[in-house]
């Protein structure tokens, strides 16, 4: 194949190495901040196959895509999703994969993930009461998602984070316990602001746990944060570390601290649509060039297309804001 030697950039300079893949819009439980109660799947059809995935990535990587992350859904639901890893670890661009997991899996799959290639796991944890679990995930599963942490961390992957979904009236009493158990398992722990991604468009700005908020509650625990030094701009996440050395604490502030300016995202989804941002309210259409036999140059095409359409940023305090039509199962986190 031939290298195109124009990366991906966007009309604001923001260069994309970074592609999010969703294997599968399934989940093994409902967190009402992504699915409805009632959910009806995409038949498997609809579904890239691995095959797919990797020509995409393939033709992704030849424009300056370096890292991946899986999602879903839940990307451990995917019958033998560490084979696709190891197609992914092969192309030769790639040299960093990750995987966002809910973890209720994840204890009898970590070898398997982490022999296949699999370097850095983010694992789903917004509490850790079962009470609030059931509440958010309108399932069990608690203990499962702890066993997976357990067995990841003594499987030695390169980086574990956990990442907690706050929102207001539901884990403000989640904050210090989970503070206390990431300094104590030596863990990073990320918190997120609820974004209006939920199923049921039941989204509402108060119910925004803010990370200035959660920060102000930790620092009263812990003592003071400091904040860390940055590696790499287009993290969401503002990292701060405790003054008195236990540990690291991230803070994504999508709706309070937008920080769309340095974003280097691309998404597909599970059935092969090419996004922007997880905003957006347009997709192109990937799978329909791969499955009629389209050739790379096309691919190259909807994605340099997909990218000059990137907007700003997502507005979620504008008044012009438009939700996207699909919610975040069926983007991919
Ligand atoms: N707002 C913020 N974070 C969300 N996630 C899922 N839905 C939302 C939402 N509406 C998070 C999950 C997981 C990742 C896939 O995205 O908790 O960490
Ligand atoms: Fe499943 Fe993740 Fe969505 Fe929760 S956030 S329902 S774990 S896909």
């Amino acid at each position: 194949m031939s290298r195109s030697p124009i990366p991906l950039v966007d009309s604001l300079g923001r260069r994309h190495n970074n592609l999010r893949i969703s294997v599968t819009d399934r989940c093994n439980i409902r967190c009402f901040y992504c699915m409805p109660e009632q959910v009806q799947f995409l038949p498997r059809a609809e579904l890239l196959t691995f095959e797919e995935i990797v020509r995409f990535v393939r033709a992704a990587a030849a424009l300056g895509v370096n890292k991946l992350r899986l999602t879903g859904g839940e990307p451990l639901v995917r019958a033998h999703l560490s084979e696709l890893i190891r197609q992914l670890a092969d192309i030769p661009e790639i040299n960093d994969i990750a995987l966002t997991t809910n973890g209720v899996l994840l204890a009898e799959q970590a070898a398997d993930l982490k022999e296949a290639g699999l370097q850095r796991l983010n694992i789903s944890l917004d509490g850790l009461r079962e009470e609030t679990f059931q509440r958010i995930a309108r399932r069990e599963g608690l203990q499962r998602v702890l066993e997976g942490i357990q067995v990841a961390q003594q499987l030695g992957f390169e980086k574990i984070r956990l990442n907690a979904v706050a929102i207001a009236g539901i884990t403000e009493e989640e904050i210090v316990p989970l503070g206390e158990f990431a300094r104590h398992q030596q863990l990073e722990l990320r918190f997120i602001e609820f974004m209006p991604l939920d199923a049921e468009g039941n989204w509402q700005q108060d119910q925004v746990l803010s990370g200035a908020t959660i920060r102000g509650c930790l620092e009263k625990e812990f003592g003071a944060l400091v904040p860390a030094n940055r590696k790499d701009a287009s993290q969401p996440a503002v990292d701060y570390v405790f003054a008195d050395g236990g540990g690291r604490i991230g803070f994504i502030n999508p709706v309070t601290q937008p920080f769309c300016s340095d974003c280097n995202r691309l998404r597909i989804t599970a059935e092969g649509k090419i996004r922007n941002c997880l905003f957006s309210t347009t997709e192109w259409d990937a799978r329909e060039v791969i499955r009629r036999g389209g050739e790379d140059h096309e691919l190259e095409a909807l994605l340099r297309d997909c990218i000059a359409a990137k907007k700003p940023g997502h507005g979620i305090d504008s008044d012009e804001f438009v939700r996207p039509q699909r919610a975040m199962y069926e983007i991919g986190g």
